[in-house]
């Protein structure tokens, strides 16, 4: 039996495949996919486009109150999950490098928290909704029907980056890709609000060893089960 509503949360590091698994489990079930990395690197953008000094914790909320964040649904399985900020079209310019690094950044400011973390509730409330992020098991979404949290070293997670940002045409520098997922996975699990970590009842799968597929389906038969 499938599911007729719910909430599935994915979470994980960076790299780990949530992105590729979330999309297929939510057109396997006719879910909405929520990207709220997605949403994390607009901020990124615009703070950093803005020139505000992060510690100004109240022009970073002036700045985010006057924000508006569109996402587009991602045009085919292997697309990303587009964005409009503030009515110009950044889907491509959030997927660098440079902004992971900026998205892990901001993450850690309470404003940003708070104003994503509401947004992401509300698009929630529609139900039906594969969200995927860092916190979305644990904070988010804390009453999800299914949570997952996927994991695999950092080597494998940097292959599959690097395989990922060669096939949108950009150049690839391994070992300080390597370097930046370590940094960031050291960010994102140590920040004081809504760190990285596995929510107690989530399901922990290692992607490392397995097809995208094979994932999928393991997500695909625990949902199943009910
Ligand atoms: O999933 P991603 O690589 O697009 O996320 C970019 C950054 O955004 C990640 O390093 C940390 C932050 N993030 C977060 O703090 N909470 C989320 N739910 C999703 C992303």
């Amino acid at each position: 039996m499938l599911p007729e509503s719910g909430i599935i949360t994915i979470d994980g590091p960076s790299g780990v495949g949530k992105s590729t698994i979330s999309r297929k489990v939510a057109r396997a079930l006719s879910f909405t996919y929520l990207d709220t990395g997605a949403m994390y690197r607009t901020v990124g953008l615009k703070l950093q486009e803005s020139g505000i000094e992060l510690s100004e914790e109240s022009a970073v909320r002036h700045c985010l109150e006057n924000t508006r964040i569109e996402l587009v649904p991602a045009a085919g399985e292997r697309a990303d999950v587009g964005v409009i900020l503030d009515g110009r079209d950044v889907s491509r310019k959030i997927r660098s490098p440079e902004m992971s690094m900026m998205a892990s950044t901001v993450s850690a400011l309470p404003a940003v928290r708070e104003k994503l973390t509401r947004m992401q509730q509300e698009i929630g409330k529609q139900g039906k909704i594969v969200a995927e992020g860092r916190d979305t098991g644990t904070v988010v979404f804390p009453d999800a029907s299914w949570k997952f949290y996927l994991d695999a070293a950092p080597e494998v997670r940097m292959h599959r980056r690097a395989d990922q940002l060669r096939q949108s045409g950009r150049d690839v520098d391994e070992k300080a890709l390597l370097q930046m997922i370590m940094e960031r996975d050291h960010n994102d699990q140590t920040r004081s609000i809504a760190p990285l970590c596995r929510a107690e009842e989530a399901h922990v799968i290692d992607t490392g060893r397995l097809s995208v597929d094979e994932v999928a389906e393991a997500v695909l038969q625990i949902v199943r089960e009910g």
